[in-house]
């Protein structure tokens, strides 16, 4: 069965492992060792997806520039889904990235008809004061989208690569489909690529944190960045089995493409509307490693990196050098290759008037489920807790929740309870409880039988009061200090 990914309409997805084989998102769990201090939803796997994400743990580990993006609908209560995203946000942010939140009021007017006002009450009231309460700094941007003419010129722009037959594909649109939805999609890509517009800084990678059901958003956006570039890298393999890259430019002007040859150092072939890039200088001492490989040594820290690598290779002698070294070698440069040439290439497409956006990263959490079981749904205010619910009510909501328990103490004695199917235990994973020990003793204590669940409920009901009070007055904080962030309303 196909797997439904609507993000209108929200999807029930039960079978997180079809979304890799179907929709090609890996897992997040192999590149954990890769990221500095990883946060709880990432060691917890409440992240549990990715793509392209190693770009963003390399530029966390070497201080590269990147971005993190969210946008959030304006259409009703700011719960603990959103909250799900904007510590995804903060997190990044703290880690370096530059910031851009958008309030999606095209979206909210063209797919709920509701008002520009209405959107940004909504936008401000719920989204903007939890996100700046949870630890959002001013140096971030803050957008609605109707008031960002950078997006609504570039959603404009990506709009002459988007057709409708590609838009139904993705988003089931048919036509009854209304043409601002439309063009609300095109904004929702414009609001991903915007970080890479030179005005804030040029091609960088840029991260997305959400939910499966967005993923939509994601491939058609990932699509674009390829089609608005003058440029693209491929990796090609010649018939002896060499791989090498190669810079296609359908359509770009012969001078780009010189250009491109002239700044390329080492064995680059130019031809009619492509780039080839063979060997450089050096490669004679790779060779000596049976290796061969594009090679190009303009910037200073790929320098570095080489002789980084040169050392260490020399160092272990050719007969120790294990089959694994020589990948790893490998990989090494070419990795830094394909970075290199991904700056040279923008620069040069920068010059002659043409976008090089790199494809956003994206990372995919597990969606909340209800408190009563089943979905979260605005319309049953007891399925979640809201951002602003009174603490007293949101501990009440807790201590209703439905448990993976038994009905009765001494069966739930002699089984144990299900902590994996209990939306209380769900809440203390997400949200409430810090260290890891405490919560897997919980669990284990479940399930053999000797923790009850009204001990859950008074801890979790405990904490979530704290937590919305605490929540809730740094909320009024930020109400002061709203006018210190950088924050673009419809003018
Ligand atoms: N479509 C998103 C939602 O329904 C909102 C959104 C707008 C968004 N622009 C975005 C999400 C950019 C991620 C990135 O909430
Ligand atoms: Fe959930 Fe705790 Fe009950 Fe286990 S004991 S089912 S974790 S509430």
């Amino acid at each position: 069965m196909h797997t439904k990914l609507d993000p209108w309409s929200s999807s029930d997805i039960t079978d997180y492992s079809k979304l890799f084989e179907e929709f090609g998102i890996s897992p997040f769990e192999n590149l954990l060792p890769e990221i500095p201090s990883p946060h709880t939803y990432m060691r917890r796997r409440v992240i549990f997806g990715h793509r392209d994400y190693e770009q963003i743990a390399e530029a966390m580990r070497s201080g590269a520039p990147f971005s993190v993006m969210d946008g959030f609908m304006p259409s009703g209560k700011v719960h603990l889904g959103h909250k799900m995203v904007m510590d995804q946000i903060i997190w990044h942010q703290e880690r370096g990235a530059s910031a851009f939140v958008g309030i999606a009021d095209r979206e909210a007017f063209s797919v709920r008809g509701f008002s520009w006002q209405k959107c940004r009450e909504i936008g401000v009231e719920e989204y903007i004061l939890s996100l700046i309460a949870l630890g959002f700094k001013p140096d971030g941007l803050i957008y609605f989208q109707s008031g960002c003419k950078s997006v609504k010129d570039l959603a404009f722009e990506l709009g002459v690569k988007v057709n409708f037959s590609e838009l139904s594909a993705i988003y089931g649109f048919s036509g009854e489909t209304n043409l601002s939805h439309m063009l609300s999609v095109a904004t929702q890509a414009a609001d991903i690529l915007q970080p890479q517009l030179d005005e804030f800084g040029g091609t960088k990678p840029v991260v997305v944190p959400v939910g499966p059901d967005q993923d939509p958003h994601l491939r058609l956006t990932r699509g674009l960045a390829g089609k608005m570039n003058m440029f693209r890298i491929e990796e090609r393999e010649t018939s002896e089995g060499w791989k090498y890259l190669s810079i296609r430019g359908k359509g770009a002007p012969k001078e780009a493409l010189q250009e491109l040859k002239k700044r390329i150092p080492g064995k680059v072939k130019l031809y009619e509307e492509h780039i080839d890039v063979l060997q450089t200088p050096d490669s004679a001492f790779l060779e000596r490693f049976g290796l061969q490989i594009s090679q190009p040594e303009k910037r200073k820290y790929f320098m570095t990196q080489i002789q980084e690598i040169a050392k260490f290779a020399n160092e272990a002698k050719p007969p120790e050098f294990s089959e694994y070294e020589k990948y790893f070698v490998f990989r090494k440069i070419w990795k830094t290759t394909r970075k290199v040439l991904e700056e040279i290439v923008a620069e040069v497409a920068a010059e002659f008037g043409s976008y090089a956006f790199m494809p956003p990263a994206s990372t995919y959490h597990r969606f909340m489920s209800g408190l009563q079981g089943g979905k979260m749904s605005s319309s049953a205010p007891d399925s979640y807790i809201a951002l602003t619910d009174d603490p007293k009510e949101g501990a009440k909501k807790v201590k209703k929740a439905k448990t993976g328990g038994c009905v009765t103490l001494e069966e739930q004695k002699k089984l144990g309870g299900k902590p994996d199917e209990c939306s209380v235990f769900e809440l203390m994973l997400f949200h409430l409880l810090e260290k890891d020990e405490e919560l897997l003793e919980i669990r284990q204590e479940c399930i053999s039988g000797t923790r009850m669940c009204g001990s859950c409920k008074q801890l979790a009901a405990e904490k979530m009061y704290e937590f919305l009070k605490d929540h809730q007055e740094k909320r009024e904080l930020a109400r002061e200090q709203l006018n210190e962030y950088n924050i673009v309303y419809k003018n």
